[in-house]
C-alpha cells in the first residue's frame, strides 16, 4: 500500500487553516535565507505557499551570499524581540563563513520552528512536552499515526544519524508515551552487517541522502518502509528529478506500506512547519 503523504498533509493543514481563521491575530513565520542555494529556494517557495494557504503571514529576509555573520545574528536578535513574529527559520545550509550552530543558538527557543536549538533537542530527549520538535521527525511520526501503523513495541530501524532526522526521530519514537514506545535501532555508514539490521525491521526508515540506497534484498516482506530521502538526480536533457533513498520500484513489491518520493514525507515536513508555527504562536 502506498502512503499518500500529500493527502494526509492536506488534512492537517486544512484543520490548521480552520483554527487560524478563528484567531484575532495571524501567526507570522519569518525566514532568513543567505545566498541562493537552488534547493533552498525551492524549499522556501513551498513553505511560503503552505503558509499562505493556512493564513500565516510569511516574511522572507534574503541576504547576499557574502553577508557578514554579525548582520545575520543581529537580524535574529531583532526577530526574537519582535512581538509580531511567532516563528523564525534560518534556512540551511548557510554559507561557510557563517557558523550555523551560532545562528541556531541565537534563536529564541520558543520561536525555533525547526526545533534545532539545543534547548529543544534536549527537551525532546528528556520527554519534555514543551519541546518544539523538528519538522521531519514529527512528520514521520504523524504519518505513521494517521496511517494507523502502530509503532509501540515494534522494531524501528532508522538508517541515518543526522541531527535533523535520524537522531531526533530515534528520540521521538522511543519515548515512553502513546504512539511511541518503539524499540529503535539507528544504523549508519559505520554499521557492520547493515543488511541483517535492515531486514530485522518491522518499520524501516531511510534517511541517508543517497539515491536508491535501500534495495529490495535489504527489506523483509511486509515491512513498513518510510523514505525520507530527497535526492536531486540529473536526467537526460539537463532535467533534474527527485528520487528517494529507497529503490521504490522494487521495494514497493514486498513492503506492506511504503511512502513515495515525492508526495510522501516531504509534504508532511511542510505541514509540521505550519503546525509548529501555529503552536509557537499560542
Ligand atoms: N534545509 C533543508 N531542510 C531544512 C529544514 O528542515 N530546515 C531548515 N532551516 N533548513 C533546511
Amino acid at each position: 500500500m502506498i502512503i499518500d503523504g500529500k493527502k494526509i498533509a492536506k488534512e492537517i493543514t486544512d484543520e490548521l487553516k480552520e483554527k487560524i481563521s478563528k484567531l484575532d491575530k495571524k501567526p507570522n513565520l519569518s525566514v532568513i535565507l543567505v545566498g541562493n542555494n537552488p534547493a533552498s529556494l525551492i524549499y522556501i517557495k513551498m513553505k511560503k505557499k503552505a503558509c499562505a494557504k493556512v493564513g500565516i503571514d510569511f516574511d522572507l529576509y534574503h541576504f547576499k551570499e557574502d553577508e557578514k555573520e554579525d548582520v545575520i545574528l543581529d537580524k535574529i536578535d531583532n526577530l526574537n524581540s519582535d512581538a509580531k513574529v511567532s516563528g523564525i527559520l534560518v534556512q540551511m545550509p548557510l554559507p561557510k563563513h557563517i557558523n550555523s550552530s551560532k545562528a541556531i543558538q541565537r534563536l529564541d527557543p520558543t520561536k525555533d520552528v525547526d526545533g534545532f536549538h539545543p534547548i529543544n533537542v534536549g527537551k525532546l530527549l528528556i520527554g519534555d512536552d514543551s519541546a518544539v520538535v523538528s519538522c521531519t521527525p514529527l512528520g514521520v511520526k504523524t504519518l505513521l499515526q494517521k496511517s494507523n501503523i502502530e509503532v509501540e513495541s515494534k522494531h524501528v530501524v532508522i538508517v541515518g544519524r543526522s541531527n535533523i532526522v535520524g537522531k531526533p526521530l530515534a528520540a521521538l519514537l522511543m519515548q515512553k508515551k502513546p504512539n511511541c514506545n518503539a524499540t529503535v535501532t539507528v544504523a549508519h555508514s559505520y554499521s557492520k552487517g547493515l543488511k541483517d539490521i535492515t531486514r530485522s525491521a518491522d518499520i524501516l526508515i531511510a534517511a541517508i541522502g543517497k539515491p536508491n540506497f535501500i534495495t529490495q534484498d535489504m527489506v523483509k516482506e511486509n515491512t513498513v518502509v518510510i523514505d525520507v530521502g530527497i535526492n536531486y538526480v540529473l536526467q537526460k536533457a539537463e532535467k533534474t528529478k527527485i528520487i528517494g533513498d529507497v529503490d521504490f520500484e522494487n521495494v514497493s513489491k514486498i513492503a506492506s506500506h511504503i511512502t513515495p518520493v515525492p508526495k510522501g514525507v516531504g509534504p508532511m515536513t511542510v505541514a509540521m512547519l505550519v503546525q509548529n508555527t501555529y503552536t509557537c504562536f499560542l
